[in-house]
Formats: structure tokens, sequence, C-alpha cells
């Protein structure tokens, strides 16, 4: 789904200063776009990232019949209801969007259409039995691939329709992972289902999905990890309309704030900043180490998800222990904490962080990789990693493996390294972040762009 390779040359920064805006919240953007699509009627999203993720999302709802379309900067979305989608006419191809694959996934199940779904090289290779299986077990008639690991299961994804009076079942199911993009494929497909949908995660992972349902009246209960969907209670079967704002990526503002906190004499504010306690694990974490973080409550955002203005400024921190429940609050953050800790007086260990083997790249692999290639010593544990701070970093060429998360966290390394820093497979970034460069200029920072 890359237009073209792009590289970026990276080059030791002075202080970052500013206030700057970062595209919307990545999964919000996707669940505002599933929920528009099955409204009855005409929503407005505003905010909404124009990374390519949430491009996959999009274009796949176009490709069954749903009208999107965005003007000044809103985007208008014609939705068709519950049961108003239609049979796609080709594959419906994900790009590199594994939210999107797997959400899709769950709400195609409950269609009376088949679908196939495929990707790129890296989402191809990630694991969808996790999807598959549970949905299986309500009756969904689902397959995925073959591939690596024996007993697990890839894209691409075939789904075979359900027939005339054919519906999925209620399930109950204790996930074994935290995992939003579980937890939501499962809830959208208990939408077309009989019974109801009865979840409990070890860890309550980001409730966007539930936010939504329960702001468009879906009759739904949350109780700290559990969540119930009882399509059978009192319901009308849809909902209408909205107008919803998509509030800033925290999993984004999180380069900028940390270049903040890595770059002496810096201060940078990012305004309207998804606060959702589910996603602010990176905040939480960075008071416990001592930074110069501040926080202005900035009203809310789509499904009553609250916003702030985070700054941060740069002050010496200490390294600590990451593990347990804060980590799926900051799950998609690790990589760049990994490049923080590198400022950090003494060791950061991570822990509990399995799961970073599974994103876009093996991150705890990658990420290992890209701080040796700096000069920095550090240890991979089979579910997380140990970073010594205080080491002089010298400029490295790194190569982001097709993941957008790495090329950023490369280019937080590059400010503090001698020398220049070439981060090869740089068009990554695209996918959740478009005008990273621009808004890291625009703080100050010696940062380039090629594209080749
Ligand atoms: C996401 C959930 C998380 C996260 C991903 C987006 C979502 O993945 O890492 O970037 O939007 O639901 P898991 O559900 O695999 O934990």
């Amino acid at each position: 789904m890359h237009s073209s390779k792009k590289r970026y040359r990276v080059r030791k920064s002075g202080p970052l200063r500013g206030t700057v805006q970062v595209p919307g919240d990545k999964s919000i953007g996707h669940r505002s776009l599933i929920f528009g699509a099955l409204g009855r009627g005409l929503s407005r999203i505003t905010g909404l990232s124009e990374g390519l993720d949430n491009a996959a999302t999009r274009q796949a709802f176009r490709s069954m019949g749903v009208g999107v379309g965005t003007h000044d900067g809103t985007t208008e979305v014609h939705g068709v209801g519950l049961r108003g989608l239609r049979m796609p006419s080709d594959v419906v191809d994900c790009g590199n969007s594994g939210t999107t694959m797997r959400l899709l996934a769950g709400l195609l199940s409950g269609q009376r259409f088949g679908t196939r779904m495929v990707g790129d090289a890296s989402l191809t290779r990630r694991p969808m039995g996790r999807v598959i299986h549970p949905l299986r077990a309500r009756g969904a008639h689902i397959a995925g691939t073959s591939g690596a690991k024996q007993d697990e299961l890839y894209p691409p994804i075939s789904i075979a329709p359900l027939v005339e009076g054919e519906a999925l079942q209620g399930i109950e199911y204790a996930m074994p992972v935290a995992s939003a993009q579980v937890k939501s494929a499962l809830l959208l497909s208990g939408l077309y289902a009989d019974g109801p949908t009865i979840l409990e995660e070890p860890v309550l992972s980001r409730d966007h999905t539930e936010r939504m349902m329960l702001s468009l009246g879906v009759p739904l209960q949350t109780a700290g990890a559990s969540v119930v969907l009882d399509p059978n209670a009192d319901w009308s079967g849809g909902w209408e309309p909205f107008e919803w704002h998509v509030p800033g990526d925290p999993s984004s503002a999180a380069f900028p704030l940390l270049a903040a906190a890595m770059v002496p004499g810096s201060q940078v504010s990012v305004e309207e900043v998804c606060v959702n306690p589910t996603r602010t694990g990176l905040f939480d974490w960075l008071r416990l180490i001592g930074a110069d973080i501040t926080h202005r409550p900035s009203g809310h955002g789509a499904g009553d998800e609250p916003m702030a203005e985070i700054s941060v400024a740069h002050r010496s921190i200490r390294g600590s222990l990451a593990g347990g429940e804060i980590i799926v609050r900051m799950i998609d953050e690790i990589p760049a904490v990994c490049a923080l800790a590198v400022t950090a007086r003494g060791e950061t260990e991570i822990r509990d962080a399995a799961e970073l083997r599974v994103k876009e790249s093996d991150r705890l692999a990658t990420m290992a990789h890209v701080l040796e290639s700096f000069g920095v010593s550090c240890d991979e544990h089979p579910d997380g990693m140990t970073v010594r701070g205080g080491a002089e970093l010298h400029g490295a060429t790194i190569d982001s493996h097709g993941d957008h998360r790495i090329a950023m966290s490369a280019t937080l390394l590059g400010l503090l390294a001698s020398g220049e820093t070439v981060i090869e497979g740089a068009e990554a970034v695209d996918t959740s972040f478009p005008g990273f460069v621009e808004l890291f200029r625009s703080l100050g920072a010696d940062i380039k762009e090629e594209t080749l």
C-alpha cells in the first residue's frame, strides 16, 4: 500500500520546543468508520487520521457499498445499517493494518455474503488464530492460512456466508491474552448473534469499542475487564448516525513528548491527546521515573473519550522496572520507551511484553538490534528487554523492517547520536503518522526526508 520508498536522515539536534497536534487516534479512527458505516444514515467524523491504516478500513467499507468521502477535514460516512453491507467485488486488502483485518473478521463473520481478506508481507506473518478460533466457536465459517508456526493461522482469511436461517451463537470466552482487537472482533460479531457475548480479559485492554457501543445505545455492560453484549435485550437493533471528533493518538504523541524528555533543554506540548485510562500507561510511567510531565484536560471526543493537552520538559529520569498491567496500557509505546531508556540513570527493564513479538515486526528483536547499532548495551528477554542508560550514541543506519514504530523510535535515538543516522524503510511511518517529519522539523529537529 506504500506509494514510494522513503529514507530519513537525522542529526543530533538542539532543544525541541513548541506546541503541536498529532494525527487522530488510529484505534478510534477504525472504530469510528466501522460504527459510521453500520449506522442508519450520514455520520460526520472530524480529526480522522490520513494514515494508511485508517485508509485501509475506509477502503474496505467503500468496497462493501458504503459511501465515504472527506471534505474540509470532515469525513462523511453514509451508513447502511447493520444489515446493509454488500459483498465486495474483490478481495479486501487490509494493507499493513492488523486492526482492520481482525475487527473486520468479526464483523464479516456475521454477514450473508463471503469475503476474503489479504494483507501486506508484514501483516501476512501475523497470527490470526486468536480471532479465528473463537469466531468459529460461535458458528462463523472462517478460515485462515497455515504458515510459519504449526497450530497458528495467518492471512489471507476467508469467510463463507451464513446461510438463510443460520446465525452466530452466543459465546462465553475467557480470553487468554488481553487484546482489544480480539475483544472488538467478538463484540462486533456479537451484534449479529442470537445469544450474548460474554468476555473476560486477563487485564482490561483499550476499551474504545465498548465506549462507542455504549454511547450508541448498544445493550452492553462492562465491569472491570469483563464485558457482556446481549443483543436480545431491549434494543432497536441499530443506531442513529453521529458527529464525532477523533482525539489525537497518544501512541503518536509519544514521539514528540519522548523527544522532549530525551533532548536537554526541550519543552513540547501536544494538544487534544486521547487520555482514556486504558491508553495512558506511558504518561503514568513517565511520572513514575521522574519525568517533567503535565496534563490539562480539554474535553471529550468520539464515543466519550477524554482528551488533554500533555506537556513534557526535559529533566533527568531514572531507570525502573515496567511489568504487569501498565504494559497493556502502553503496549504500542514500548519501542519508544526503549529509546527513552538510553537517557535514564541506570537500567530500565521491561517485562510481560511478549505480545511485542507479534506486532508489525518482532519489536523486541528489532529494537534490541536498533539499540545495539547506536552503541547502546541491552539484553533481550523472551518477554521484554533490559536497556542500560548513559551510553554515548553514534549515528547508525537502521532498517525499519516495515514497522512504523521502529522507524520513529530510531529517529528519537538519531536526535541524540553523533554524526548522521539513516533510516531506511521510513515510508512505514505513513501507516500511522503522516506529517511526522514536518512536525519534528517544526519543533527544531534536524531531519530530512528523501523519497526514493
Ligand atoms: C489495537 C489493539 C492493540 C494495539 C494495536 C491497535 C486496536 O493490539 O497494539 O496497535 O485498535 O484494537 P492487540 O489487540 O493485539 O493487543
